[in-house]
């Protein structure tokens, strides 16, 4: 079970990794963190491109890095990034969220102020979602 604790110890990862973002063309920094069923916190920020297209959002970011690292079973995730009410994912990172981390709760919040945090499930943010590719029947 997610405690109030550590909504706010993630907020606060992911405010961390906000720093290290690499957004020089949007100048928007956003800063993602997983928590683990054993509480462990894995991190990300997101990382433009000069083709534009190759960026990759923090969320992305932070579940790649978990992923390639063993780490599975999330509990939730946090956003974070200067924008008021907190950042919401974009509709690609909700399609991996969807597949990778189900029953996360996503909790977001704004940079300036970390104290306000509104929660979402990532099934109300993606609902219907594609999870999984058909077998062939041509
Ligand atoms: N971005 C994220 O990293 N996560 C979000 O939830 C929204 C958007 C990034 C992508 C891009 O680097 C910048 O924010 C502007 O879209």
């Amino acid at each position: 079970m997610a405690a109030k604790n550590d909504q706010q110890q993630l907020i606060r990862a992911a405010a961390k990794a906000r720093q290290l973002a690499s957004a020089p063309y949007s100048k928007f920094k956003v800063g993602a963190a997983l928590l683990t069923k054993k509480r462990q916190i894995i991190t990300g920020a997101n990382v433009e491109s000069a083709s534009y297209g190759l960026t990759c959002c923090a969320e992305r970011v932070a579940l790649f890095n978990a992923l390639t690292n063993g780490k599975r079973d999330f509990v939730a995730v946090a956003v974070v990034a200067a924008i008021g009410g907190g950042p919401m994912p974009c509709g690609a990172c909700r399609q991996l969220l969807a597949e990778y981390a189900p029953f996360a709760k996503v909790w977001v919040a704004d940079s300036r102020s970390l104290k306000v945090i509104r929660e979402f499930a990532v099934r109300e943010l993606l609902p219907a979602a594609f999870l999984e590719v058909p077998e062939s029947s041509d």
